[in-house]
């Protein structure tokens, strides 16, 4: 056998801090930079950023902040299946043109004026169409239709009261279209009927404006934001029910993909679900070859995390910007992405995660501290932190999901080997901001390159060696700071 001193020949690993982008020729500025890319072969994204899959930062409220600002958030899987599909459905409904029949708030022509009013406070609208029981639009009913009749009219109908020469649209309206009948007749709703003049919508004024406000956003064909959603490897059940509740990408989510069982598991999944499915974690060459041939995408991350103590607790990792490169060489030629998952501290990271190879990079702790993180603000010592806890810690895994590690579920609290801990990360605000900083600061990284696309940028970028002195060169020194830059803190 081969000597075991053979073994101490070893390739060196590379992570964020050892290397630097070597700055290039460039014309580019920084705000010209096109950031958009593919998270999977079919799914494509305006900002190359996704949000974690773990349980204190992506819920329906994460995942539709950034879809929105261009991104996609991957819902943890914590939680039942009966919760994931209302979930998704939540995110698929929030930025939604047409407003389906069922959460339409409708009136009835023989209801008091008083009724509709209080029922129209109560639901939170100001106006509503009018339908017969079967469901044909008979008018619509507004504030302004019920101001005249409050105390003096209050028990007239509302076939009295309503606006009666209704303008409706057929199902196939275009905001466009909604936008200039509202302009055209001066109105804020326009019910939406089929052939028969049977309600099956609305769309309102506010909803378009709404949708106007997030030009970025990433959106499906119908215009509905898009949503990821983490399943475990075992459990199909999960990835069907995510699939036929609309989910855009199934992210088979376990801390060593290159198990093989999980391969063959993950491979089931990918032939019975129509949305597009990404593999992960890997962090090898090795890795990578097994899975390319079925997966949409492969997600790269052994240990780097900023909550993770797998490499501590089993000895095993890869440092991140090897394992991204190494994956790349595989995954690249066979045109599927790479997203870089976990330890991205600074924007800097994310970009050199780019460099090594990445479509896109998956961050948990930069997003825990925002407002659209699932938890509450906590106090401490006069400074607010939110709760941001590793999916392998062990309160992680007594809420479930602990076969993200492969180890069976055991009885006592004791028993359980976690890989990662449960922490509080400060509160940053909106998530707005903080994705602002990020990808303004990739953009930055670019500029410096000379790249205008991300794919040109994985292709001319190249890196340099740094050494500790250089690290230390490359923070802020012999100074003391006395304002706190939106994306600086030595503490991080
Ligand atoms: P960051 O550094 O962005 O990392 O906070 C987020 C990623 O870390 C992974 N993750 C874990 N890894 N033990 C681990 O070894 C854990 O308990 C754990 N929880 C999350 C995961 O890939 C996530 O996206």
């Amino acid at each position: 056998r081969e000597p075991f001193s053979e073994k101490l020949r070893v390739p060196e690993s590379l992570t964020f801090d050892d290397v630097l982008l070597r700055p290039m020729e460039s014309r580019v500025e920084p705000d010209d930079a096109d950031v958009s890319t593919r998270v999977s072969t079919n799914v494509e994204l305006n900002i190359p950023i996704l949000s974690a899959a773990m349980d204190t930062v992506t819920e329906s409220g994460m995942a539709i902040g950034m879809a929105r600002e261009g991104g996609l958030g991957v819902l943890h899987r914590n939680m039942t299946i009966e919760q994931m599909v209302d979930e998704i459905s939540h995110i698929k409904r929030a930025d939604e043109l047409v407003i389906p029949r069922d959460d339409v708030v409708t009136a009835s022509p023989e209801q008091t004026v008083s009724d509709v009013d209080a029922m129209m406070e109560h639901a939170g609208v100001s106006g509503a169409p009018v339908v017969d029981d079967e469901d044909t639009v008979l008018g619509i009913i507004s504030g302004t239709d019920i101001r005249p009749y409050l105390e003096v009219g209050e028990t007239d109908a509302v076939r009295e009261a309503m606006t009666d020469e209704v303008i409706t649209a057929g199902e196939d309206v275009t905001a466009r279209e909604a936008l200039e009948l509202m302009y055209d007749y001066k109105i804020e709703r326009v019910p939406i009927v089929d052939a028969e003049d049977h309600l099956v919508g609305l769309v309102t004024m506010q909803g378009i404006l709404q949708r106007r406000e997030h030009e970025n956003a990433a959106r499906d064909d119908d215009g509905a934001l898009l949503c990821g959603v983490a399943v475990g490897p075992f459990d199909e059940e999960r990835a069907v029910a995510a699939d036929e509740a609309g989910a855009d990408v199934i992210f088979i989510d376990c801390a060593h993909a290159h198990n093989l069982n999980v391969i063959d598991a993950a491979r089931a999944i990918a032939e019975n679900v129509a949305a597009d499915v990404v593999v992960g974690n890997i962090g090898t060459r090795e890795a990578a070859e097994e899975v390319v041939d079925f997966a949409d995408g492969v997600k790269v991350g052994i240990g780097p995390g900023s909550i993770c103590t797998t490499r501590v607790v089993s000895g095993s990792g890869m440092p991140q910007i090897s394992a991204v490169a190494e994956v790349a060489d595989v995954a690249g030629p066979q045109d599927v992405p790479v997203i870089a998952d976990g330890g991205i501290r600074y924007s800097g990271d994310a970009i050199k995660a780019v460099a090594a190879g990445a479509d896109a990079v998956m961050l948990g702790s930069f997003f825990a501290g925002t407002d659209e993180a699932p938890g509450r603000v906590i106090t401490m010592n006069g400074k607010k932190y939110k709760q941001y806890r590793g999916m392998g810690s062990v309160g992680a895994m007594k809420s479930g999901g602990g076969d993200r590690y492969l180890k069976d579920e055991p009885d006592e609290e004791e028993d359980y080997v976690p890989e990662g801990v449960e922490a509080a990360t400060p509160y940053k605000g909106s998530l707005a901001s903080e994705l602002h900083q990020l990808v303004g600061g990739m953009q930055s990284g670019m500029g410096y390159v000379g790249a205008e696309t991300i794919p040109h940028f994985k292709e001319k970028s190249k890196f340099v060696r740094v050494s500790a002195a250089g690290q230390t060169e490359g923070h802020p020194h012999d100074v003391m700071i006395t304002d706190e830059a939106p994306n600086y803190s030595p503490n991080e």
